[in-house]
């Protein structure tokens, strides 16, 4: 078993700024500058309405005044989202030994915002995101690919963004013996409640 010990940085009370989306776009500058793989990857913890959880990789696609991502809104987590539409968000950058937990509710984006972000990408991923009835079986991969070769490439209706508006924040630098820096915002009426927690 592996047993490394974090020693890239620490996260001090003066090192905190008081805005967390400023902290949340810092930390995913640095880890852009530092070349960490995929910076914009994060997990997606979604649940039913009777609590189960599921959890899954996406890609973070923009930072306003909540967080942005792009999906099927059938698949099991839009069906999820639209049960239960409290969700969290964790990024690992390994390189920095450093992660953020986000909480919040999620809603879905304007018609605008996901037709000028499906316009953005390249012809065949509009092809295949549109095609794809994620989240479904298939017979097989031939069939995928016959829905993709059927498919044009406008935005169905079933496809577009989501903004996760957060309540949390958790900003986590590893530290030498398992005694890591843990920094926790919490909404409140004015503003942020900033506060250290064990690790
Ligand atoms: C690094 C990474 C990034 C991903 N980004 C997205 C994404 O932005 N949108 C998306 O719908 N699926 C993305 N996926 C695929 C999802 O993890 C998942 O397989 C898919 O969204 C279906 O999840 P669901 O069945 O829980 O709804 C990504 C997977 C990985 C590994």
């Amino acid at each position: 078993m592996q047993r490394s010990d974090y020693t890239k940085g620490e996260l001090m009370e003066g090192d905190v700024l008081r805005d967390p989306f400023l902290m949340f776009r810092e930390w995913l500058g640095t880890a852009r500058d530092e070349n960490v793989v995929e910076p914009e990857a994060f997990c997606l913890s979604t649940a039913t309405a009777d609590g189960r959880p599921s959890a899954r990789m996406l890609l973070l696609r923009g930072v306003d005044h909540g967080l942005l991502f792009y999906t099927n809104y059938l698949s099991r987590k839009g069906r999820e989202l639209t049960e239960n539409p409290f969700a969290a968000m964790t990024f690992w950058w390994g390189d920095l030994e450093r992660q953020v937990r986000i909480e919040g509710e999620v809603h879905q984006v304007t018609a605008e915002e996901s037709d000028a972000y499906f316009a953005s990408r390249p012809a065949s991923s509009r092809q295949a995101s549109a095609a794809s009835p994620q989240s479904q079986v298939v017979s097989g991969r031939d069939e995928l690919e016959e829905r993709v070769a059927a498919e044009g490439t406008d935005r169905p209706d079933h496809w577009g963004g989501y903004r996760l508006v957060p309540t949390a924040f958790e900003f986590w630098q590893g530290r030498p013996s398992r005694l890591h820096d843990r920094f926790r915002f919490t909404k409140v009426e004015n503003g942020w409640l900033i506060e250290r927690l064990a690790p």
